[in-house]
């Protein structure tokens, strides 16, 4: 099912996370050639980097826990990638996660220049050791969005944490609101979560002592929230991309209910691969017709009272 983010046409509402399989070109590509309704890169930063030591992800029956470390080409490359995935005739977004204000001013100084549809700037990477996440710091928020907007040629997106609190969630939907935000993806995996393995005593993955961004089905009562709230309080113009523990069209229908206009996913195209687009397009087109809906708009927000 077709949908429309800051004026972008997406050919279909589902599309992979910035994340998992989106770092080579190898992974953009097959991206570009799958039923996912755009192309969504790994986070950028300046230089490239090989990221915190393994084993750095894990899934359990419930989602996954990565601390990643922002392994990434170098924001580069992903220039140099643009022109061969914008053959692809589906949106190209590159995520930007520069590790201070100067960097991203830079990195989307450089993608302004190429024929890149969106940025979406990452405000919320849990997992590089001393860096807190923007997202929770609300004045340094407002500074890193306040330079962006000056600079930036291209529709632009913010990836956010997860709130957790009313107060939190107002404070920053009227900074995106004043700034004039287009889009809002919602949420990043949950920080610094802990998964434990009984049986060896120790946690799951090395950086940070076992410290890791939770994903997966833990975090989609967090992630509904979190758009449903942002939805209740953003300017009707600023679409809502909703993302955390879609593993089915079920769970798609209830994203869009909440708020969103489309959707990511994450740690099931980390488990599945690109094959999921096809299974998840599916099952979301069957479950709208049962309910009769056949289009994003008369299903977006249209969460019913109790
Ligand atoms: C990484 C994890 C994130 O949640 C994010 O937003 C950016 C980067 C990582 O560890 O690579």
């Amino acid at each position: 099912m077709k949908t429309t983010i800051a004026s972008l046409n997406f050919p279909s509402c589902i599309m992979n996370a910035s994340g998992p399989r989106c770092t080579t070109f190898e992974d953009l590509k097959a991206l570009g050639l799958s039923s996912s309704g755009a192309i969504v890169t790994k986070s950028c930063t300046l230089e490239a980097r090989g990221g915190n030591p393994e084993p750095r992800y894990k899934k359990v029956e419930d989602g996954s826990i990565n601390s990643m470390g922002l392994p990434n080409l170098g924001y580069k490359k992903y220039v140099e990638f643009v022109p061969e995935l914008k053959k692809y005739k589906k949106p190209l977004i590159v995520s930007v996660s520069g590790l201070q204000l100067a960097d991203n001013l830079e990195i989307i100084k450089a993608f302004n220049k190429t024929d890149v549809d969106a940025i979406e700037l990452n405000l919320s990477c849990p997992n590089i050791v001393g860096k807190a996440q923007v997202g929770y710091d609300f004045e340094q928020s407002e500074e890193v969005l306040r330079e962006v907007k000056k600079i930036c040629k291209k529709p632009l997106g913010t990836k956010l944490p997860p709130y957790f609190d009313f107060v939190h969630f107002e404070q920053m939907a009227s900074l995106l609101n004043k700034h004039k935000v287009d889009f809002v993806t919602c949420i990043n995996s949950i920080g610094n979560g802990l998964i434990i393995d009984p049986e060896t005593e120790k946690p799951l993955i090395k950086p940070k002592g076992g410290f890791g961004g939770i994903g997966g089905k833990f975090v989609k009562p967090t992630a509904l929230a979190n758009v449903k709230k942002m939805h209740e309080l953003l300017d009707k113009k600023i679409g809502i991309i909703g993302v955390g523990g879609i593993y089915s069209g079920v769970d798609i229908f209830e994203f869009i209910l909440a708020g969103a206009r489309a959707v990511q996913v994450g740690t099931i195209y980390q488990e599945e691969g690109v094959k999921c687009f096809d299974r998840l397009n599916r099952e979301f087109e069957n479950y709208c017709a049962k309910k009769g809906y056949s289009k994003i708009e008369d299903m977006c927000g249209k969460l019913k009272p109790l």
